[in-house]
């Protein structure tokens, strides 16, 4: 009787050897239990999840979205998979984690108006340490989908209306949460979601048909998964979307072809939540067994919640209908990803001093470092900003004291009553000897103005008045799709007040939502706007920090900001219209956005040269060094961020006005300059993807542009 353990069993084989040896051993029913993911924990309000009273502890995995973290009760399901089943497999558990865990981050959107990579990497690095600290294996990040219309409420959770920009972030993403060497004790698996084009649900309602042409999703939404890919996630969800008439649950072109075969991902594709049987709702399968074929058949390896792969499969094979080689390529894809996590040899999540300890001062280091960079200074008339010194403030507004508010969709684990309201920290942080009055006014999305009168009393007493409005967290993320960009309820109606009665003192707003909201009434009458996002656990300090001058807002839309509703879609990669000039502009209000993709300003001005080319022509091959020189000409220092684009005024597909292809961000100390510089490389940054994603690159000119200004570059 051999003494070895089984080949699966031993950590010094390859992988593919001990997954050979597993499935080998490995029943038709526990193959496909491997591909059933049971919910477990219940705070995401679309997707409430029964405990795991079905459990069995063949299961392949569990998703952790419960309020509380509970890392006994993952280990307690972990062990009775291990122990309890007949080969020992243990489960891999996911979770939400999107923008930090328990020290909660900016939702993604504001992360991106930091434009620092490196400062993203380090965030979901953190979220990763912290999430595994609390038995979580796999988070549900990042998001990257392509959105340019903010009625859709998980434009909150994307990293802005760039491909290009998501790309980079996708890769800093994927580096902070899986590390250099996944499976470490401070990393947990990625996942690219939502794969693909979910971002462009009609009419910006959740869950709805997606007509994106096969060029423009080459173009704009699939290049963050591939640079994610490429980066090494171990695992993609599917999305929700019908694409073009085909649900992407069940889009084998999607998620065989282009994934897989011609991006060479060899993790695990796991579905959306309960995605398998809304194939039944999309009008893709007549019945839960067709859901589940067709569903696995396109390549979803495993099945989220809905139980339909379990339930189903086995008789499909067995009819065969589903060929059993490709419930194996599932299992072994499952598999693949939990020995690369190391879960066979570490199954359990040893408890540690962060396991169920409130954010320690370095975690919220960075969350407040996180925060003051993803802040967006829109206006800041006359520099009202930052507040000087006087003897009383009125703080306005119902954000002003709404802790949850600032931590934004997906903070499941982040808790308001750990979060510093804005008027918390502004108490904190105001001189002595000046008195803060606050008043709310109203309520987010009431219509009650009862309170009007108190604010407009603290308004009258006051010597500066600072207003916080914006959006509930749940009104922005999941199922959160709104007609309107309005401020809700009668939150514009009390910020017209307000500036009425506070003529001629600072003014300033502080706006906190996961979305761009329409200030066309309220930005003419307030001097100072500060665009706040959901900033997370130290949003109350940063902005406390930011208003006061205590730091320097240095932020940059990461996506097109527009005047009204009616202008979506609006962003800054726009294809050329048919007439130039004002032809084709609305006739009942402007065209062009309310403040820019790009716009950002600080407490220092900044003035910019001209661009330099190392060359005026350049071979496809070659490269050629742009660079401009930037001089900080204000009296104080400041952060600056430079984007760089290129627009191919002629071309064998129309191409967009200005595409994002380049961006640095650097501190210039007062009257500092420096050099900011871009190795164009035409295949990589001139070329651009056809009907079928084949890059072409094309002689002839291309303008290289930063800011207003262009200059002239000849591929030859
Ligand atoms: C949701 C979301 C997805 C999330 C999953 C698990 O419905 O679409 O982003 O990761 O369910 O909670």
């Amino acid at each position: 009787m051999s003494t070895e353990p089984p080949r699966y069993r031993q950590p010094a084989l390859p992988i593919k050897e001990r997954i050979a040896d597993l499935l080998a051993r490995m029943t038709l029913e526990e193959k496909i239990d491997q591909l059933h993911q049971c919910g477990v924990g219940d705070t995401n309000p679309n997707n409430l999840a029964a405990r795991a009273d079905e459990f069995r502890p063949t299961y392949g995995s569990f998703i952790l979205n419960g309020a509380e973290p509970d890392l006994a009760l993952r280990n307690a399901l972990q062990r009775r998979c291990v122990e309890e089943s007949r080969l020992g497999i243990p489960a891999i558990f996911g979770c939400d984690v999107i923008h930090g865990y328990r020290a909660i981050l900016p939702i993604p959107l504001a992360q991106a108006c930091a434009w620092d990579p490196e400062l993203l990497r380090r965030q979901c690095a953190l979220a990763a340490r912290l999430a595994r600290a609390h038995g979580v294996d796999w988070t549900f990040a990042p998001m990257v989908d392509h959105c340019v219309d903010p009625r859709w409420g998980r434009v909150a959770e994307t990293f802005g209306e760039s491909a290009w920009a998501s790309s980079v972030h996708a890769v800093a993403a994927v580096r902070g949460y899986q590390g250099d060497t996944p499976g470490g004790p401070d990393s947990v698996a990625a996942c690219l979601k939502h794969f693909a084009g979910y971002g462009a649900s009609e009419g910006g309602r959740d869950y709805a048909f997606t007509a994106v042409p096969d060029q423009q999703l080459w173009e704009d939404h699939l290049p963050p998964f591939a640079a994610g890919v490429a980066a090494g996630a171990l695992t993609v969800m599917s999305s929700f979307n019908d694409l073009n008439g085909v649900p992407t649950t069940a889009h084998r072109r999607l998620l065989t072809d282009v994934l897989r075969t011609r991006w060479g991902f060899d993790g695990l594709v796991v579905s959306d939540w309960n995605a398998v049987l809304q194939l039944l709702n999309q009008g893709f399968a007549a019945d839960e067994s067709e859901a589940a074929q067709r569903a696995l058949l396109a390549g979803v390896d495993l099945n989220m919640a809905d139980g339909l792969y379990r339930a189903h499969l086995p008789a499909l094979v067995r009819a065969g209908a589903v060929p059993p080689a490709a419930i194996d390529e599932a299992v072994r894809r499952v598999l693949r990803v939990k020995f690369r996590l190391g879960l066979f040899e570490r199954p359990y999540v040893e408890p540690s001093a962060l396991s169920g300890a409130a954010p320690a001062s370095e975690h919220l280091a960075l969350c407040h470092e996180a925060a003051l960079r993803s802040a967006v200074l829109l206006k800041n008339d006359a520099a009202t900003l930052p507040l000087r010194t006087v003897r009383r403030v009125a703080l306005i507004g119902p954000l002003a004291e709404d802790g949850a508010a600032l931590l934004g969709s997906w903070a499941q684990q982040g808790r308001a009553d750990e979060t510093p309201t804005i008027a918390a920290a502004l108490r904190e942080r105001l001189p002595a000897g000046t008195e803060l009055v606050v008043a709310s006014g109203c309520t987010i999305d009431g219509a009650d103005t009862a309170g009007f009168s108190a604010a407009l009393a603290a308004v009258a007493s006051a010597d500066a008045v600072i207003v916080c409005a914006g959006e509930a967290a749940a009104m922005s993320g999941e199922n959160a799709s709104r007609t309107s960009l309005r401020l809700p309820g009668v939150q514009e109606e009390l910020l017209l007040r307000v500036a009425a009665a506070a003529q001629g003192k600072p003014l300033a707003l502080v706006l906190i939502t996961g979305r761009p909201v329409e200030l066309e009434r309220v930005e003419p009458v307030y001097p100072a706007i500060l665009a706040g996002w959901q900033l997370g656990s130290a949003a109350g300090a940063a902005l406390a920090d930011l208003l006061l001058g205590r730091a320097a807002p240095s932020g940059r839309l990461a996506i097109t900001w527009p005047r009204t509703t009616g202008q979506i879609p609006l962003y800054h990669h726009e294809r050329p219209r048919a007439r130039r000039g004002r032809e084709g502009e609305y006739q009942d209000g402007a065209t062009t956005p309310h403040f820019a993709f790009g716009h950002g300003l600080g407490y220092t001005t900044f003035k910019h040269g001209p661009i330099r080319l190392s060359a005026g022509e350049v071979a496809a091959a070659g490269a050629v060094t742009a660079e401009i020189a930037v001089e900080n000409t204000g009296d104080s220092e400041g952060r600056e961020t430079v984007l760089w684009f290129i627009h191919d005024p002629a071309a064998s597909r129309t191409r967009p006005l200005r595409e994002l292809r380049h961006f640095e961000s650097a501190v210039i100390h007062a009257g500092g300059r420096r050099i900011f510089r871009w190795e164009i490389v035409p295949a990589r940054d001139c070329s651009f993807p056809d009907e079928d994603g084949r890059r072409i690159l094309e002689p002839g000119e291309i303008i290289v542009g930063v800011g207003g200004q262009g200059v002239s570059l000849r591929v030859v």
